[in-house]
């Protein structure tokens, strides 16, 4: 991860623009010798740069609103150090200019584009973890009518498949930076034709971590179109199992079961599993109804009531357990003499978001943007409004 390694650390006063890079505001730890967080702008994207004061004075990016691609990050510390006058010691931070292939392509798309504009007018195929898109990029070759949408949460497969299409011309690919676990949540009922889940980590000690999953299926399900098909392909024998068990739960599933079945492309993983002479499994799941459209009702807005004294003391100290999901305060921060700011877990058990909510002025927000707009987030939400009102 790129970090700078400094020699003292030079607080800048609030706003100030370096270049392209805006700095407006720092939040510091409770305990202000741990380090801050600096809230940063490059272009319309926000985020995080964390100092952390220990044996070293390290300036980096918090990993929770970590801006993508890598440019921008490296950019905005450099611009941080040269403007507060901090000299470096050392990093492993180039200067090199941005990388004209993800300047010039808007493939790269946020989750709230998704959440905004969910883009409905020619059929959908997803691919999940599409690691060196080999498949990604063949399938959008050979289907220019077809929409594919690849979810990634490798920043460097990001960076080549965003090469790749640029090179390769491609208009019909959308790449998210984003845990495909929570990505379906918001796509529209009945408008998928595929879900690729190609090679996905076995997670063999941690099966929590694993993509498939009965919540997964059920969105699945939702999303695709009748005659839509999810296509599981493994090497595990493990995760093939496990996906048998899985796929045979909902009352109204079809699902096929094929043995090391030649496809048009083969992958870097697949590669190396045909060489070991490794079974491959194919388990695909077809979609036989319609689904009605999902329940996500709400927003993530505040009220305007007065704000509850000592809340943030009062919340970090319990975790708020529902049947729907959990509440949990992480971090307390302060903002100059008056204002706070907490780093929140929040959502589903098994798919929880981590989030940042600045309290200041008697009103509340969530900074540098909302949450995921999933039904266990916006019941998590309408908990901490109330905590936070009394
Ligand atoms: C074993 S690789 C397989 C890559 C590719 N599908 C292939 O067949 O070569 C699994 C990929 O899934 C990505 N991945 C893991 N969990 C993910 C998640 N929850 N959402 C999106 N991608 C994920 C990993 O970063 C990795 O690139």
């Amino acid at each position: 991860m790129p970090h700078l390694n400094l020699e003292s650390f030079n607080p800048l006063t609030f706003p100030t623009r370096c270049g392209e890079v805006e700095f407006l505001f720092q939040a510091n730890y409770r305990n202000p010798e741990e380090g801050a967080l600096i809230a940063t702008r490059y272009k319309e994207r926000e985020f995080f740069l964390v100092y952390k004061n220990g044996s070293k004075k390290l300036l980096k990016s918090d990993k929770i609103t970590r801006p993508s691609p890598n440019f921008i990050l490296k950019h905005a510390l450099l611009a941080y150090a040269e403007c507060s006058n901090s000299p470096i010691l050392d990093s492993n931070v180039d200067n090199a200019p941005e990388n004209t292939h993800l300047k010039t392509h808007d493939a790269l798309k946020s989750i709230s584009y998704f959440a905004n504009h969910f883009p409905r007018d020619k059929e959908v195929r997803i691919e999940v973890g599409f690691g060196s898109a080999r498949h990604l990029l063949h399938q959008a070759a050979a289907n220019p009518d077809v929409l594919f949408i690849g979810l990634e949460i490798h920043k460097p497969s990001i960076e080549q498949a965003l090469k790749q299409i640029v090179i390769q011309n491609l208009t019909n690919i959308m790449i998210l930076d984003y845990d495909a676990r929570l990505f379906l949540e918001f796509v529209p009922s009945n408008i998928v034709g595929k879900i690729y889940v190609h090679f996905p980590v076995p997670w063999d000690k941690k099966p929590h971590r694993r993509v498939i999953s009965e919540a997964f299926l059920k969105e699945s399900e939702r999303a695709l179109r009748i005659g839509g098909t999810l296509e599981l392909r493994t090497d595990s024998e493990n995760y093939y199992r496990f996906a048998l068990e899985t796929f045979s739960l909902p009352a109204i599933s079809r699902f096929d079961v094929r043995k090391n079945q030649e496809i048009a492309i083969v992958s870097k993983y697949e590669d190396r599993w045909k060489r070991q002479e490794k079974n491959i499994y194919d388990v695909t799941f077809t979609c036989e109804s319609e689904s009605p459209e999902p329940d996500t009702i709400g927003d993530f807005s505040f009220s305007t009531a007065p704000i509850a004294p000592n809340i943030i003391d009062r919340l970090s100290k319990e975790t708020y357990k529902r049947d729907w999901g959990f509440l949990h305060v992480e971090r307390t921060f302060t903002i100059g003499e008056e204002g706070s700011m907490i780093r929140l877990a929040m959502g589903s058990f098994d798919r929880p978001e981590s989030t940042y909510v600045v309290i200041e002025n008697n009103s509340a927000y969530y900074y540098p943007s909302l949450p995921v707009r999933s039904s266990a987030n916006l019941k998590a939400h309408i908990l901490l409004n109330e905590l936070i009102h009394g």
